[in-house]
C-alpha cells in the first residue's frame, strides 16, 4: 500500500541492508530532495551519514539560513556547513557566458565538496543522492544533462571511489514532499520550488557580482513575499526574478534614473518538460512592481515574461 509510512519504512530497511554498518556521505543542495534523502538515510543509519552543505552563495534569501536550521534544530543529522561564496564569485568574475557559467559553478562544487567531505569520505563507503524517478527516466535530455552535472553531482562518486545509494528513485516530486513532511521537515523546505543547481548565478545576465546577487536576491525576496501572501506559492511550478544586462531610463521623484530593470517569471507545470507562464492576477503584478521598485535600490522597472515552453526554457540561461 502506498502510503508515507510504509514508503519510508521500506525505504529505510533498503538502506540499511545495502549500508550495514559502514558510512556513508551526502551533499544538500538546499532542495527538499537532498534534504529528504539525507533524513531517509540518517533515520536507516544514524550518526553513520554525514551531511555535507556546499553554500555557494548563490541561493536565495534566507535559504542557507533554513537549510542550516533544518537539519540543526529539527534533525540530528551530523552535518558539516561549508561557506565557499568567496570562492565561487571569485570563479565567476568577469564571466558571461550560460554554459561557461554552469561548467565553473559543477566543477567549483565537486571541487570543494571534495576537499572538504575528503576527510569524511576517507571512511565512507557510500554517497547519497536525491535522485527521483523524473531525474532516472528523463536521463539523456538536455535538462537531465544539466541537472546531472550539478544537482545530482555528477563525477563524484568516480573521483572519491564512493558507492551510490539512491533511496528516492522511484518517488516522484510530489511523492517526496509527503515524505519530507511525514519525516517532519519544516514546511518551508517541504514545499520549496525546484531551484536550479547553479542558482542565482543564471538568472543574472551578463557578470555575476555581489552588488548584482544583491539586486537579484531583494527582488526575488519581495516576489516570493508577495507569491506566497496572495496563496499562490504551491500552484505555481516555480516563480522567480531575472536580472538582465540593461538599463533604462526612469523618473524618480523629479530626477532622472538610469536603472536595472527586473523581469518576474513565473509557471506551471507537471514535470518541468514543458512549463505555461502562469496568468497571474493584475493587481498581484502590480504590488510585485511597486514593491520591487521602491525596496530594491538599482531598479526601476518591471516587466513580465509571457513565454511558455517550449519556446523558452523555464530559467533564462
Ligand atoms: P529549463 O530552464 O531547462 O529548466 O526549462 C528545467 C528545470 O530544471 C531546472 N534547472 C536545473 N536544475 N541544475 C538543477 O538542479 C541545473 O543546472 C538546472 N538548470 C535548470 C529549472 O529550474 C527547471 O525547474
Amino acid at each position: 500500500d502506498w502510503t508515507p509510512v510504509n514508503i519510508i519504512t521500506d525505504a529505510v530497511e533498503k538502506v540499511r541492508e545495502q549500508v550495514g554498518d559502514r558510512r556513508a556521505i551526502i551533499g544538500l543542495s538546499g532542495g527538499v530532495d537532498s534534504a529528504t534523502a539525507a533524513m531517509l538515510v540518517h533515520r536507516a543509519i544514524g550518526d553513520n551519514l554525514t551531511a555535507v552543505f556546499v553554500d555557494h552563495g548563490l541561493l536565495r534569501q534566507n535559504e542557507a539560513e533554513q537549510v542550516v536550521e533544518a537539519f540543526g534544530k529539527n534533525s540530528d543529522v551530523p552535518l558539516v556547513h561549508v561557506d565557499a561564496s568567496e570562492r565561487f564569485l571569485r570563479k565567476l568574475a568577469g564571466v558571461d557566458d550560460p554554459e561557461a557559467k554552469r561548467k565553473i559553478i559543477g566543477e567549483e562544487f565537486i571541487r570543494t565538496f571534495e576537499e572538504e567531505a575528503g576527510k569524511i569520505a576517507e571512511n565512507a563507503t557510500f554517497l547519497v543522492q536525491g535522485t527521483l524517478y523524473s531525474d532516472v527516466i528523463e536521463s539523456g535530455t538536455r535538462d537531465a544533462a544539466k541537472i546531472k552535472s550539478h544537482h545530482n553531482v555528477g563525477g563524484l562518486p568516480e573521483i572519491m571511489d564512493l558507492d551510490l545509494v539512491e533511496p528516492l528513485r522511484s518517488l516522484f516530486k510530489d511523492e517526496v514532499r509527503v515524505v519530507a513532511a511525514e519525516l517532519g521537515m519544516p514546511e518551508r523546505m517541504v514545499w520549496r520550488q525546484p531551484f536550479p543547481g547553479p542558482g542565482l548565478a543564471i538568472r543574472i545576465i551578463g557578470d555575476v557580482t555581489r552588488e548584482r546577487l544583491e539586486i537579484l536576491r531583494k527582488a526575488d525576496f519581495v516576489l516570493q513575499d508577495e507569491i506566497r501572501n496572495a496563496g499562490l506559492y504551491r500552484d505555481l511550478w516555480q516563480s522567480f526574478a531575472v536580472l538582465p544586462a540593461i538599463h533604462s531610463v526612469g523618473v524618480m521623484g523629479d530626477a532622472r534614473t538610469y536603472a536595472y530593470p527586473v523581469m518576474i517569471r513565473a509557471v506551471t507545470s507537471d514535470d518541468a518538460m514543458t512549463a505555461d507562464w502562469a496568468r497571474l492576477p493584475y493587481d498581484l503584478l502590480e504590488r510585485i512592481s511597486n514593491r520591487i521598485i521602491n525596496e530594491v535600490p538599482g531598479v526601476n522597472r518591471v516587466a513580465l515574461d509571457i513565454t511558455s515552453k517550449p519556446p523558452g526554457t523555464i530559467e533564462w540561461e
